[in-house]
């Protein structure tokens, strides 16, 4: 095959050309899926002593209302509680905004205003021991979660919580999806497209989004009569593709697929070419252009068509 080295578009159009006009196209795509992970880690919430850029605890978490640990900066209950010389507390984040308003910071309490000494503000772990043993209702609550846990408790409730909001665990691979900890397991078995599934003709293990493709290329996935005579289950040829070697003849790169004949991508092209699919991870372009597989402008593909598996003549 000749062609044209000034354009690596032209070169592409070429090649996708030749190879795709042997494929298949779509199948109903069964699956079934595979075991999960046994611990899924919640991704969001705050654990109840980070207090960093936080004021207080929203006052309707709590099932009793402790309106007496109330910080009077943010309104809310203290998190990680300070004391100042007068004897108020306030959240550690709310001490720091006071101590940002102003050189000579006072109490913000109206009935107070005496003037805070920076060295005399401490940490109350009493009283911060005390809010964190009382109960709250989990933030899931809204979501169906019925369960009552001490605050400290709450992110490793979280953590299992199974209301609890979060990341599919195949995130990395590109799903987006938020889901209920306990839908999760459905979310993998029916919507998620990275979740594995097993090919059910030949149970090679893949992903979902790649299932489809997979099985109009499987070897062992069968095809129906392209006469439409109704038989279905024909065995495939087999058909493959050899991009030569011209270096050392050792570094053939092969690829067999099993076309379906009642593609529309399995006919004479009547545009520039068929619809794109069946090898698309052949060769990368970059292999390709090496003078391995290129040489004088020249590349050689070599194509097999076994038809020993076929029914009839
Ligand atoms: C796939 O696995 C199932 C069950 O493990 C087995 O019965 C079947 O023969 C396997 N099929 C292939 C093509 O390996
Ligand atoms: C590569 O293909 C060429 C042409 O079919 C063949 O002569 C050569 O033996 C092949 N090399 C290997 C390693 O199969
Ligand atoms: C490369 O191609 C040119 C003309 O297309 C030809 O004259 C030349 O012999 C070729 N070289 C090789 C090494 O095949």
């Amino acid at each position: 095959m000749r062609m044209d080295t000034s354009c690596n578009l032209k070169r592409r159009k070429v090649l996708k050309l030749k190879i795709c006009n042997y494929i298949i196209i779509l199948m109903a795509v069964p699956f079934v899926v595979e075991g999960l992970p046994n611990s899924l880690k919640s991704t969001s919430s705050l654990p109840p002593e980070s207090c960093n850029g936080h004021d207080g605890y929203e006052l309707s978490i709590f099932v009793k209302k402790p309106t007496h640990y109330i910080c009077p900066v943010c309104d809310k209950v203290l998190r990680s509680p300070r004391q100042l010389q007068c004897g108020d507390r306030f959240c550690k984040n709310c001490v720091e905004k006071i101590l940002q308003k102003s050189e000579e910071p006072v109490c913000p309490v109206v009935d107070c205003q005496e003037t805070v000494d920076v060295n005399e503000i401490v940490p109350d772990h009493a009283v911060r021991k005390d809010i964190l043993a009382l109960d709250i209702y989990c933030e899931y609550r809204d979501n169906g979660c019925n369960k009552i846990i001490k605050l400290r408790d709450l992110s490793s409730h979280i953590q299992e919580c199974g209301y609890a909001e979060i990341d599919c665990i195949h995130k990395q691979r590109g799903c987006h999806a938020k889901v209920e900890r306990r839908h999760l397991a459905d979310h993998l078995a029916s919507d998620c497209l990275y979740s594995p599934v097993t090919c059910e003709y030949c149970n090679q293990s893949l992903s979902r989004e790649d299932l489809e493709e997979h099985v109009r290329r499987c070897p062992q996935a069968p095809v129906s009569c392209p006469n439409g005579c109704g038989v279905k289950d024909i065995p495939r040829m087999k058909v493959t593709l050899v991009l030569l070697d011209q270096a050392t003849g050792r570094r053939n790169l092969s690829d067999t697929f099993r076309p379906d004949p009642t593609s529309s991508s399995f006919k004479q092209p009547t545009g520039d070419m068929n619809v794109a699919s069946g090898c698309p991870l052949f060769v990368s372009q970059s292999v390709l252009e090496t003078p391995t597989y290129i040489k004088n402008d020249t590349l050689y593909i070599k194509v097999v068509v076994d038809t020993s598996d076929l029914y009839g003549p």
